[in-house]
């Protein structure tokens, strides 16, 4: 049979550490001739041609994939899709791998997540919704133990609030309904019963109607060790997660969740193409749903592209329609990814001085650019709070640990620091 390949020329959305692991890996597939990245960052210029548009600029985006004969177009940020770059895509005819604007509502609406969720039966934690101050005051009043308080919006990773008391989810509510903490994105809250398991990060590739599901991931929210201290975007993660039987679960997330989400989101007339990420809880061996994202997660997508094979069909399918559902294939050992983070990271950064060491990682380890710019000569400096994830991936978990923390021990820059932590067993920190 000799059936000519196809020669995608691929643009990836977006200027973080999951663009440029999305960028290396379109780089490495057979069947891609060119790799545009808008804007990109230092790292993905070293795959791909960057072109300096913006990630959330949709009409030059969409000239641009017009301009150079895109045939795939992969969203990266959030931002993009909350700001119409899939459907400024699609208007052009360019193939897209990312949501909608109105189907990343699962994504950039917990409201809207939630009561789809309500009305599908999909598990997840019993909630109310809330507008006003009074309101949530009449809902905390008296209420007994913990409640996770919510923003609805878009908040980088930075609007769940998990509250031992109904005093403290008060305050919360306050700062965000009141005074506004996070501007509109708080202008409604979800009050949500807390759970207790283990956390894991699911996802599928979807083409509007069906779904692949690709290994889970352990993302590490908290910014120190010991899951302490504040949430963050990210300090690492690993794949597959310490779970017994993680594609079991893997199962019951596509038939309870994935499926049917796709389902209703296709009758509201917004069908969901791209990346469904499925935040979970694993209670009692249900996957209970905390959250949805609307693209691949950062840093799980720089843990699991280089470990899978080659994702280019199965995203030119998703993009195009034409997917078999089901769990794609179980790869062998184990990926780890170390997020090195500028100081006082979560807090704000000042931008600037030089990132070293990239090119002297060892062996067989990878570092994706998370928050970088090009400073003199070309050299990346530090652009942002997580600035650098080395990935190691090995026969198993605790190799893929070592090579990771061995690349990680040679990058340098002013302010570095990251948890030592990352895919160590519990009970072994
Ligand atoms: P989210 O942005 O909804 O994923 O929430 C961020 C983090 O808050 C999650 O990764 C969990 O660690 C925690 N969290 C969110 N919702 C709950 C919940 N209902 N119960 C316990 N922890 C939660
Ligand atoms: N790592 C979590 C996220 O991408 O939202």
């Amino acid at each position: 049979m000799s059936r000519k390949s196809v020669r995608e020329r691929v643009l990836v959305v977006g200027g973080g550490g999951r663009e440029h692991a999305l960028a290396w890996s379109m780089r490495r597939s057979p069947e891609v001739e060119l790799v545009l990245a808008a804007p990109g960052n230092p790292g993905t210029a070293e795959v791909a041609e960057n072109v300096a548009v913006a990630a959330t600029d949709a009409p030059a985006l969409a000239e641009l994939a017009l301009a150079r004969g895109v045939t795939l177009a992969v969203l990266g940020p959030d931002a993009a899709v909350a700001a119409g770059v899939g459907d400024a895509l699609r208007g052009a005819g360019i193939p897209c791998f990312g949501p909608t604007a109105a189907a990343g509502r699962l994504e950039t609406s917990k409201v809207f997540a939630k009561r789809l969720m309500r009305r599908l039966g999909v598990p997840t934690a019993d909630f109310t919704v809330c507008s006003s101050w009074e309101e949530a005051q009449r809902q905390l009043q008296g209420r007994p133990g913990g409640v996770v308080v919510k923003a609805d919006g878009l908040a980088l990773g930075k609007g769940a609030f998990v509250c031992a008391s109904a005093e403290e989810a008060l305050g919360v509510a306050r700062r965000l309904l009141v005074e506004r903490e996070l501007g509109e994105a708080g202008a409604q809250v979800v009050l949500e019963e807390t759970l207790c398991g283990e956390e894991a990060s699911f996802f599928a590739l979807c083409d509007g109607e069906r779904a692949l599901m690709l290994p889970p991931a352990r993302d590490y929210k908290a910014a120190l060790e010991g899951d302490r201290g504040p949430n963050t975007g990210g300090m690492g993660a690993y794949a597959p997660p310490q779970l017994p039987s993680w594609e079991e679960l893997n199962r019951q997330v596509l038939s309870q969740v994935v499926e049917p989400v796709l389902a209703e989101m296709a009758r509201l007339g917004c069908p969901f193409v791209g990346c469904l990420y499925v935040g979970g809880m694993v209670v009692s061996g249900q996957v209970q749903v905390l959250e949805f994202n609307a693209r691949f997660g950062d840093p799980e997508a720089e843990v699991l592209l280089p470990w899978l094979p080659d994702l280019l069909p199965q995203l030119r399918l998703a993009a195009r329609g034409g997917l078999q559902s089901g769990l794609a294939p179980r790869p062998r050992g184990a990926s780890v990814g170390v997020v090195a983070v500028r100081e006082p990271y979560p807090g704000p950064v000042e931008p600037g001085g030089e990132v070293g060491g990239l090119d002297s990682l060892p062996e067989g380890c990878l570092a994706f650019q998370m928050g970088t710019r090009a400073g003199p000569g070309g050299r990346p400096e530090v652009s942002g709070g997580r600035v650098v994830v080395v990935v190691g991936s090995g026969p198993d978990l605790g190799a893929a640990r070592e090579l990771a923390y061995r690349g990680i021990a040679a990058v340098r820059f002013p302010g570095m620091r990251y948890r030592g932590d990352i895919a160590v067993p519990a009970g072994r920190g």
